[in-house]
């Protein structure tokens, strides 16, 4: 175990560490919370970590890049790591415990990802245009599961599509954790919080919130349009500036992500986009 001076926060940098720390404060029935993270926390994160401080009797998060999910090398370089200043804000959210392995603690044989049928799921959306992402995603989360043995596990609805693919292989491979989604936290302005929003020009910044806005214009004017419309609707809207080019904008059932050919064919509904600006990308969805 490192300890930074006066911290309440345990770091743990092996496996082995950390599960002799769970081992000796987990005692009987005690509930494990855990959220992880790729780090540069930000107020949405923390929300994550009170939500799961409210709901259980230890809380353990981690901050590790992960990089077999980044299909874009230069976005695993560019991906801001500042990792002291996150352990502080775990500590002040009063986190028990922070795991930040190394690479080759979590990949001990190299690349070796873990090959679920995730039917379809990660074939829509982000699939297309992040080849691999979720196949990464999914090992290290998995992987991670195996690690902390939580009972509750928190994400954020920021990463809709991330959420539904954990939540299917969390019940295809029968893991014993609960899958708690939280709803996106947002600057007042309404951009939701990111940690690739430090990528963003001045100028960008000012006009990010076109995408929650136009999001939130979708709710009404689906009375008006059919999905094909909306989705060119959206498209006009948030390009209208010339800062954002959308990748995609999907009308999507929120269970199986499928995309909606009309209004009355899913009974919950989910509008997700994806977003590229000069440096970053962005990603937002709303319930319809
Ligand atoms: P990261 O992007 O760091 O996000 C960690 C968790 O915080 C995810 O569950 C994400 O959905 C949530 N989150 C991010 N921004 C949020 C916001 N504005 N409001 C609410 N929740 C938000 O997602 C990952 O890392 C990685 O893919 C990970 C699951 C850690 C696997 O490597």
């Amino acid at each position: 175990m490192t300890n930074t001076l006066d911290m309440k926060i345990k770091r743990f940098e092996t496996i082995e560490s950390l599960q002799s720390y769970l081992d000796s404060v987990r005692g009987s029935n005690k509930s494990i919370g855990f959220i992880p993270t790729m780090g540069a926390l930000h107020k949405g994160h923390i929300e994550l970590i009170n939500k799961a401080r409210n709901e259980n009797d230890i809380v353990v998060s981690s901050v590790f890049v992960n990089p077999t999910q980044f299909n874009n090398q230069n976005d695993l370089a560019l991906y801001p790591r500042p990792v002291e200043k996150d352990i502080a804000m775990l500590e002040k959210a009063n986190c028990d415990a922070v795991f930040t392995p190394p690479v080759e603690a979590m990949y001990p044989d190299g690349n070796n990802l873990l090959n679920l049928d995730l039917a379809g799921l990660d074939k829509v959306m982000e699939g297309v245009f992040r080849p691999g992402h979720f196949a990464g995603m999914i090992t290290i989360v998995h992987k991670l599961f195996n690690v902390v043995t939580p009972r509750n596990a928190y994400f954020g609805e920021k990463d809709f599509q991330q959420l539904a693919i954990i939540k299917y292989m969390v019940k295809q491979l029968n893991m014993p954790v609960s899958i708690i989604g939280c709803a996106t936290v947002r600057e007042t302005d309404g951009l939701a919080m990111s940690s690739r929003n430090i990528h963003l020009t001045p100028e960008e910044k000012k006009q990010a919130p076109v995408i929650y806005n136009t999001l939130n214009a979708c709710i009404d004017l689906k009375n008006k349009m059919n999905p094909d419309q909306l989705q060119h609707f959206v498209k006009t809207e948030i390009e209208k500036s010339g800062l954002f080019k959308v990748e995609y904008i999907s009308f999507v059932d929120a269970i199986n992500l499928s995309e909606l050919k009309d209004w009355n064919s899913s009974e919950s509904q989910r509008a997700c986009i994806a977003v590229t600006t000069s440096k970053t990308r962005l990603i937002d969805n709303i319930a319809l």
